[in-house]
């Protein structure tokens, strides 16, 4: 028995990093999954794995309307029903506020802030429809906090979690729960741009890496996208049948405070 038997989710951002490893531990679970990206190769490759009765794979932009009617019919055509979303794909610039450049501020809404609402609006009805379901949006610990550089990806991430408070009150009567996960640093490509450079060391990107978070993160390190999934999976599953429209930290205590010795 797993925890999602008979359940069908689609999981945006599913090529890689987090949005993979949701992917791969909901099959596992016995879940049909719809893998949605824009990196069609890599998405592919994981859909492939996975195997024809549990997965497809879906390109999809989540800042356009049209390709998620597209990719939520998709989902109904191979699995026969759509049940729960993960609103995982996002993108993260660097720039203190006064640098950035407007077309990039409003790229990073595009994608994080109005991808979730796409996925939010034309999800819920499918996932009315199959008798109830869940919606998991991914925000972050700088959805709770600032942090220096990233102030249009920490203004989508609050607005996430105003999206999925508001959602969770709309959607309740229908059945569905949303709710939301914030995770501090988590070892993807998001965090650690070096594991894409093939001109970089990839050694000395890891130590740099596990340095920085041992003095940052009480428990010491970065995150794992494995844990990550392992909360969505809670989120998604019935475990958490009572809760809904809440923001789950998930953060090695980073944002518990700092400590001075
Ligand atoms: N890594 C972290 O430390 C961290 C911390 C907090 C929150 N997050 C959030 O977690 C989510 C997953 O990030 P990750 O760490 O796995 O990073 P990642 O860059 O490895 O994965 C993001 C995925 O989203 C996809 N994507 C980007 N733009 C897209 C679009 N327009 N349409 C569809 N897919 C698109 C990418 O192709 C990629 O596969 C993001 O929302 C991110 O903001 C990450």
């Amino acid at each position: 028995m797993g925890k999602l038997d008979g359940r069908v989710v689609l999981v945006t951002g599913a090529a890689r990093g987090q949005g993979e490893q949701e992917a791969r531990l909901f099959a596992a679970e016995g879940a049909k999954v719809v893998l949605a990206d824009v990196l069609d190769d890599q998405g592919e490759a994981v859909a492939k794995e996975l195997g024809a009765e549990s997965a497809r794979f879906v390109h999809l932009d989540v800042s356009r309307e049209e390709e998620w009617v597209a990719a939520i019919g998709l989902a109904k055509q191979a699995f026969g029903h759509l049940d729960g979303l993960v609103n995982n794909a996002g993108i993260l610039r660097f720039n203190e506020l006064v640098a950035t450049p407007l077309a990039e501020f409003q790229q990073i809404i595009q994608v994080n802030q109005v991808g979730a609402f796409l996925g939010i609006k034309h999800a819920a009805p499918e996932i009315e429809a199959a008798g109830g379901g869940t919606i998991v949006n991914t925000a972050s610990y700088t959805a709770l906090t600032g942090m220096a550089y990233v102030g249009a990806y920490a203004a989508t991430k609050h607005a996430i979690l105003g999206l999925t408070r508001v959602a969770a009150v709309e959607l309740a009567a229908k059945g569905i729960r949303v709710n939301a996960v914030c995770p501090g640093a988590v070892d993807t490509p998001m965090t650690n741009p070096a594991a894409l450079d093939p001109t970089a060391d990839p050694e000395e990107a890891k130590e740099a890496v596990a340095e920085l978070y041992k003095r940052l993160v009480p428990l010491g390190r970065i995150g794992r996208p494995e844990e990550v999934a392992a909360l969505a999976l809670f989120l998604t599953s019935d475990d958490s049948a009572y809760i809904t429209g809440q923001p789950f930290v998930i953060d090695g205590g980073w944002l518990a405070g700092v400590s001075l010795f």
